[in-house]
């Protein structure tokens, strides 16, 4: 609902989760009032006060009214240059060479649902769904305007932001910054959390205090990056896991991304979020523009659980799109970690005939199946199958997973271009490179420039060729670079800057137009693991590979940590061998088994080579997991316990089917310790006077091939009601070994 009061100049978004304040003063400045718990009215209790502030500039049409400011009140789309000293919100370099423009309130309309972006990814709603404030600014010179766009939805606490920037001037303009929102708070009694990681290593959460000045969190890379996932939060400092507030943000884009906060003198707070102004700009000629991309603002009450709960719903109802959107996900062997580059049909078609015997359903062909492809030297641009390797083709691995019941995926990374194939032979230039000066590589790879249309169509033909050349289900879609030299031979010099937001702009191109086509492929985007982790792709692909690095202990932070935006169902999981390959670390089957429960869960190591005790383990888990997974994949996900907080040892996860109906909860402890105290789960959000029975218990194996013990199985039938469990809390059995895992699964009688 979006009410707007003409007498005072006050908008107020609300519905039964979020309130949301916007007041225009002076018929001019729009300022920021007020972002929290819903109100039923707002009175403006807490009136704007005039002081005079010294240093603190007046605009031109105020001289003698000390009191006001630019710099002291809480806007929501700053301008830089009339006196307020803190981070902009857009700049702009006009054709006489000025920075300074200054944006005035110039209207407002209410839309029911939401806008659609060309070209761009965005949150989607039936018109019943959402309403949509548009506000326009205009400079007072006119020679910019910018439209803000505010959706809400009707039933949750999620609002998109974003801005539309058009040239009104008579000659062409930079925009070298152009943020998707920016807000200010009154206070700085925040804690900032962020994400931060690198490969095989992504989205830890680091959680300090908020710091005076400016801090940012974003990425340079030209890819939403491993290293600064697009995502920040203010939490009250008392906020946790279930209780108090938390404000969270997420940009819905793949490229580079900034989170900035700044406290300044006054001990307020500006956030401004979108590309990373860094290097950015776009050339507007006189009347076009540029839209932002969106961001997602979300108030929680209900700590960080309740932040995620509203991103989870989000992302699952309102981004995901396609025929795969609600559906359950196969659980999958991909072959990379069992066989790398080092494969041929027949050992393709054995792990087929295991991957059935185990009860699998899709198998996956990672890379080097296509070009000369036997190490990761050559051929990518050269989409044609290696018959060398693959006799009978594509058609022929397809042909031998489908009849055995199994669907057929296979890997791509299209946007690459190594130096030794006859794509970069036959068009040296569709790299992108700064003329004059050598490539940087990246894994003996070059990056193709998709700011390019022709570049986009090789790719949009060539992709499209193989999948129309065998029955291909499954599509893994990789990205193991980031990018250098970021310079377009197509572009002119006024446009150069351009070049890597057309980069993502013309990935989003590709990727709209292959699965608009190719509608019944199942796409996981993936980017050397979980580098391109962001709402911008999961818009496009519905999953994505959390992780190269499949350690169970490591994953148990992984996964933690980008459950704070996203759901499991976007998250791929595999098992994979011990000692692992990226750590080194022996964990037991059960307990890499319960960490995968906590994605889309499959494979990665060379089933045939499996003993048959461990078969007959693994054929127990994926009849488990077949059973469990409506709600493992699609139910509600809830942090009990996280690897970041407390003793960083312990993690638990509870999944709520969305009926409520069934309840499971998945426990690790990473090392055994003496003298530890007794554990006990505290579940949450279960019914209070409702009864819950134990259905199944996995208490943690005491030997790599112990599979569950009898003392658990008598537990099993015991019945509690919801709030004990909630208040009292689940007894976790102790147990002497590192890396152990457990799992309780509950039904609601
Ligand atoms: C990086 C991915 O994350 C891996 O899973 C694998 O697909 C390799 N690339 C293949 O080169």
């Amino acid at each position: 609902m979006i009410d707007f009061d003409q007498s005072t100049g006050i908008f107020h978004l609300h519905n039964d989760h979020v309130s949301y304040v916007l007041q225009v003063v002076r018929e001019r400045y729009l300022l920021h009032r007020y972002w929290g718990r819903p109100l039923k009215k707002f009175r403006d209790s807490s009136p704007l006060q005039s002081i005079d502030r010294a240093f603190s500039p007046q605009p031109a049409a105020y001289p003698n009214e000390r009191t006001f400011s630019l710099d002291v009140v809480q806007q929501e789309y700053p301008s830089y240059g009339h006196g307020d000293y803190r981070l902009p919100a857009y700049e702009v370099r006009l054709g006489n060479g000025t920075t300074v423009t200054e944006l005035f309130y110039d209207g407002y309309k209410i839309t029911k649902g939401k806008p659609k972006f060309a070209g761009l990814p965005a949150v989607y709603a039936q018109e019943s769904e959402a309403e949509t404030l548009h506000i326009y600014l205009l400079d007072s010179q006119g020679k910019l305007a910018v439209e803000l766009l505010y959706t809400l939805m009707a039933d949750s606490a999620l609002l998109t932001r974003s801005a539309r920037l058009t040239n009104c001037d008579s000659e062409a303009l930079d925009l070298t910054n152009a943020a998707s929102f920016a807000l200010d708070f009154a206070d700085h009694d925040f804690d900032r959390l962020s994400l931060y990681g690198g490969h095989a290593a992504e989205r830890s959460l680091e959680r300090v205090p908020l710091m005076r000045g400016v801090q940012e969190t974003g990425s340079r890379r030209g890819a939403s990056s491993h290293q600064q996932s697009p995502f920040l939060a203010l939490a009250r400092r008392d906020a946790g896991e279930t209780s108090g507030e938390v404000y969270g943000f997420s940009l819905i884009w793949s490229g580079e991304a900034s989170f900035t906060t700044e406290v300044e003198q006054f001990g307020t707070t500006r956030v401004i979020g979108g590309i990373n102004p860094f290097e950015f700009k776009w050339h507007l000629a006189p009347r076009e523009n540029f839209q932002t991309p969106e961001a997602m603002l979300v108030y929680s009450d209900k700590g960080l659980n309740g932040m995620s709960q509203v991103f989870h719903q989000t992302v699952r109802e309102h981004i995901v799109r396609g025929r795969h959107q609600h559906e359950l996900r196969p659980i999958l062997v991909n072959n990379w970690e069992a066989t790398y580059f080092d494969f041929d049909e027949e050992k393709i078609d054995s792990l087929a005939q295991s991957a059935a015997d185990l009860g699998l359903e899709l198998l996956v062909l990672d890379d080097g199946w296509f070009g000369k492809r036997n190490d990761d030297n050559s051929s990518l641009g050269d989409w044609f199958v290696n018959t060398d390797k693959l006799k009978q083709g594509l058609k022929g691995v397809a042909a031998s997973a489908h009849k055995r019941g199994l669907k057929f995926g296979l890997w791509f990374e299209p946007e690459m271009i190594s130096e030794d194939s006859e794509l970069f032979r036959a068009h040296p230039d569709w790299i992108l490179h700064v003329p004059d000066y050598e490539n940087s590589f990246g894994r003996h790879q070059l990056v193709l420039d998709l700011s390019r249309a022709e570049v986009c169509d090789y790719i949009v033909k060539a992709v499209g060729d193989v999948l129309e050349s065998a029955e291909i289900d499954y599509v893994k879609w990789d990205f193991n670079r980031h990018l250098t030299e970021a310079f377009s031979g197509a572009l002119s010099s006024e446009h150069q800057g351009e070049t890597k937001t057309r980069f993502v702009l013309g990935l989003y191109d590709v990727l709209e137009r292959l699965t608009v086509k190719f509608p019944h492929i199942l796409w996981e985007s993936c980017s050397g693991g979980g580098g391109r982790f962001d709402a911008g792709m999961l818009y496009y692909m519905p999953q994505t590979w959390t992780s190269d690095n499949t350690d169970a202990v490591c994953r148990l932070s992984i996964q933690s940590g980008t459950s704070l935006v996203f759901p499991p169902l976007t998250m791929g999981a595999h098992v994979s061998v011990v000692p692992n390959h990226q750590v080194g670390r022996v964990t037991s089957l059960q307990t890499r088994t319960l960490c995968a429960f906590g994605g889309d869960f499959g494979y990665e190591l060379d089933i045939t080579r499996m003993s048959e005790a461990e078969k007959e383990q693994v054929k127990q888990h994926v009849a488990l997991y077949k059973k469990l997974r409506p709600t493992l994949q699609l139910g509600k996900f809830y942090r009990l316990l996280t690897p970041f907080t407390g003793t960083k040892n312990e993690t638990a996860w509870q999944f709520v089917s969305q009926d409520g109906r069934e309840v499971i909860v998945l426990y690790f402890k990473t090392l055994a310790e003496p003298a530890t105290p007794i554990r006990t789960l505290q579940l949450t959000a279960l019914d209070a006077d409702a009864e819950y029975e134990l259905t199944d218990y996995l208490p943690a194996q005491r030997t790599s091939m112990d599979f569950g013990g009898e003392k658990a199985l008598d537990q099993v039938g015991q019945v509690f009601y919801g709030d004990e469990l909630m208040y009292n809390g689940l007894g976790v059995e102790k147990i002497d070994t590192d890396f152990a895992g457990y799992m309780w699964v509950f039904a609601k009688k």
